[in-house]
């Protein structure tokens, strides 16, 4: 156990916050690890140009060590130092960043191997939250860093999920506001006349078309299938059961008055919980039901889904969430992509 320092730090604009930050960025190019907001969810942070701080970000999460690391940047002038950037990649860099979108590209030779999980690609993004922003600038150096919660759980958006998570196992905790999104970023490979989605996020499929053009854009088969067998996917992580929580999610689809009622023949077993929309949530048993938001509202789902999947966690008694399957356009892809693989793809229509 390490004895891990818990910061609140909300804004990164006041001198008491800058002198928390500084010491974070001396903790960061000295080898340590600290966890900071960012506003897609929380980032467990390393230097990404040493890799040994990257074998702990590995041994921290309990994280496989093939499954390669997003790395972070604080200006969009960063990244030719540590990748092969081309004419796509600064178009796309001018309309999304900062902001939730991932590109993977040709890495540079000073990227150690074990960030890269040995590919010779590397994964980079450049956050918008203002405390994420401060910490990489004053580190100087990019910081890489997966979602902040243990392999295997779901994604930490809030400070609580990240101390549960990894208190004692990380330098520092900066403890900040709820993650805005909620959704790990979009990631995507960036060819030289093309982009494929290899996970959905806030950057949707429809905001990538808008830009490049529809033939430009093609979507991997591991966003919406199940990955089986010899398939090699082109993310190493999207081969993993990620997002699971301890109940087993069943994704129920059809017309949306018969997964209701399939639903409530079920609502009588104690052992049943129901992740639904806020409307149909008072037709439900309310100890054992959560509500992902609004069917309209595919920002609120984003923001509440892994949170509710945490608290089903809390529930042990549930042993089986049944759960609408969503509707796979703008940011409802990403939403159906996170619930999908909590449910290791098992759909049943209705
Ligand atoms: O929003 C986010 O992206 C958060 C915050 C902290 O920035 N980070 C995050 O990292 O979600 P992580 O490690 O949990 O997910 C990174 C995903 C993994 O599925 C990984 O396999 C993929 O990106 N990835 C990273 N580098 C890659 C590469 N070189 N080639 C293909 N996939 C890569
Ligand atoms: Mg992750």
């Amino acid at each position: 156990m390490k004895s891990t320092e818990i910061l609140p730090i909300h804004s990164a604009q006041t001198d008491g916050e800058q002198a928390l930050l500084a010491r974070a960025a001396d903790c960061i190019r000295a080898g340590g690890l600290v966890v900071f907001p960012t506003e897609t969810v929380y980032g467990l942070g390393g230097n990404a140009l040493d890799g040994e701080a990257a074998k702990k970000i590995y041994e921290a999460k309990g994280r496989p060590s093939d499954n390669p690391l997003i790395i972070h940047i604080a200006d969009i002038d960063w990244a030719e130092s540590y990748c092969h950037t081309n004419a796509l990649f600064y178009t796309l860099a001018c309309a999304f960043w900062p902001g939730p979108l991932t590109m993977i590209m040709k890495k540079r030779d000073c990227i150690p191997a074990s960030v890269t999980g040995g590919l010779d690609t590397v994964a980079i993004r450049l956050p918008s939250d203002p405390v994420a922003n401060a910490l990489i600038r004053m580190a100087g150096v990019p910081i890489a860093a997966p979602s902040a919660n243990l392999s295997g759980h779901p994604s930490p958006t809030t400070k609580e999920h990240v101390i549960r998570d990894l208190d004692g196992r990380v330098d520092m905790i900066l403890a900040g506001n709820p993650s805005e999104i909620g959704l790990e970023s979009t990631v995507i490979a960036v060819e030289e006349e093309r982009v494929i989605l290899l996970r959905p996020g806030a950057v949707t499929y429809e905001d990538l078309v808008s830009v490049l053009g529809e033939g430009c854009v093609s979507i991997d088969r591991i966003v919406t299938d199940k990955v089986t067998g010899e398939f090699i996917p082109r993310s190493p992580g999207m081969k993993y059961r990620h997002y699971a929580p301890n109940a087993e999610v069943l994704l129920l689809h059809g017309d949306e008055e018969r997964v209701l009622s399939y639903m409530q023949t079920h609502a009588s077993d104690p052992h049943t919980g129901f992740l639904v929309y806020e409307e149909d949530v008072s037709t439900l048993p309310p100890q054992r039901t959560l509500s992902m938001g609004r069917k309209d509202d595919p920002v609120m789902q984003a923001h509440r889904l892994f949170a509710c999947l945490r608290a089903f966690d809390e529930m042990p008694e549930i042993k089986t969430i049944y759960a609408p399957t969503p509707k796979k356009e703008g940011l409802g892809l990403a939403v159906y992509n996170r619930l999908a693989k909590a449910a290791g793809f098992s759909i049943q229509s209705c």
